[in-house]
């Protein structure tokens, strides 16, 4: 093996830069060359590639978002896009690649080493929605934007005695919200993996008001439903005022935390290694402080486990 190409695929997230620059210098450290796909995998079928040197990737590490840019590309789910992928692999004489992104941008890895090109996943993605790793890059960053705006939020709750809702990313996970709601001090989160009660969610607002609660923050992750329909669902169970908040895609961006940037820096890293041992079709991830690896077909075939205990958690403290 001689070339490494790298990507980055689907919704952008901090620590991608950080991740990009591992895979480029540990390949230049062990005397391969390191290729840039621009643009996800509408790159890859259009041949926009370049070769990175260690200068490429100076001066990123501290920098959100991806200096190779991304993109959502329906055309690399067909065999027909993924076959053009190949070929432009093949006229630069790339021998492996890493693809950095979420789920979305593993079945295109997994799609690439089926036809006998091997790939190492690296997840990275704001929701922390991908198994066979407890954190996926971007997540810990994303977490500690929304604290600070539900800190900023809780000082105008308090002063106007009001209800915030507060919606934050995540799809299909609620992890964003779970974690932002606990550390935030949120009277309710709600997550794509719980069902919620509105009877039970207006009866906390009750015995609040009763302690002489003034002020409340309700946690909404995106994917369970819009704040906006959520307070006026609340708005025909309770008479209080509320407001809501959409932090929407300030979420993505920003300059990656300490965690975030060690994340990528080690799994990149770890990603050039296995590709050095002959091993594709495979993802990196961390648990208990360890880099750990899984087979691919097994990462997407199973979906991440919700933290219940924190959940639950969450829920007592909350009272
Ligand atoms: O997958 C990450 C994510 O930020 C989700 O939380 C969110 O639903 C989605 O991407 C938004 O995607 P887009 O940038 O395409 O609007």
């Amino acid at each position: 093996m001689k070339k490494i190409g790298i990507l980055t695929s689907g919704g952008d997230a901090p620590g991608m830069n950080a991740a990009i620059r591992a895979v480029v210098r540990k390949s230049i450290y062990n005397g391969l060359e390191a290729y840039g796909i621009y643009q996800g995998y509408s790159g890859l079928i259009n041949g926009n590639i370049q070769q990175l040197e260690l200068g490429s990737v100076g001066d990123i590490i501290h920098r959100g978002g991806t200096m190779l840019r991304s993109a959502r590309c329906d055309e690399f789910k067909t065999k027909e896009g993924q076959q053009k992928g190949i070929e432009q692999l093949k006229k630069f004489g790339i021998d492996a690649l890493v693809v950095i992104g979420g789920d979305g941008s593993f079945m295109g890895a997994k799609a690439l080493t089926e036809q006998g090109f091997p790939c190492i996943g690296v997840p990275a993605t704001i929701d922390n929605d991908i198994s066979g790793t407890q954190f996926t890059i971007g997540f810990d960053t994303a977490l500690n934007t929304v604290l600070n705006a539900i800190d900023r939020i809780r000082d105008t709750a308090s002063s106007h005695e009001r209800t915030f809702i507060i919606e934050v990313m995540g799809r299909d996970a609620g992890d964003i919200a779970l974690w932002a709601g606990l550390a935030g001090g949120a009277e309710t989160i709600l997550v794509p993996e719980e069902k919620y009660e509105m009877e039970s969610i207006v009866e906390r607002l009750r015995s609040g008001q009763k302690r002489g609660k003034k002020h409340s923050i309700i946690v909404v992750a995106e994917g369970v439903m819009s704040a906006t329909d959520f307070a006026q669902e609340l708005k025909k169970s309770i008479d209080i005022e509320s407001r809501v908040s959409v932090l929407g895609h300030i979420q993505r961006g920003g300059t990656p935390t300490g965690f975030d940037r060690v994340l990528a820096s080690r799994l990149g890293a770890r990603a050039v290694e296995l590709l050095l041992e002959g091993k594709g079709g495979r993802t990196v991830g961390i648990e208990k402080d360890h880099i750990v690896d899984n087979d691919i077909l097994s990462v997407l075939g199973q979906p991440r486990k919700f933290s219940k205990d924190i959940y639950d958690l969450s829920q007592i403290l909350s009272i």
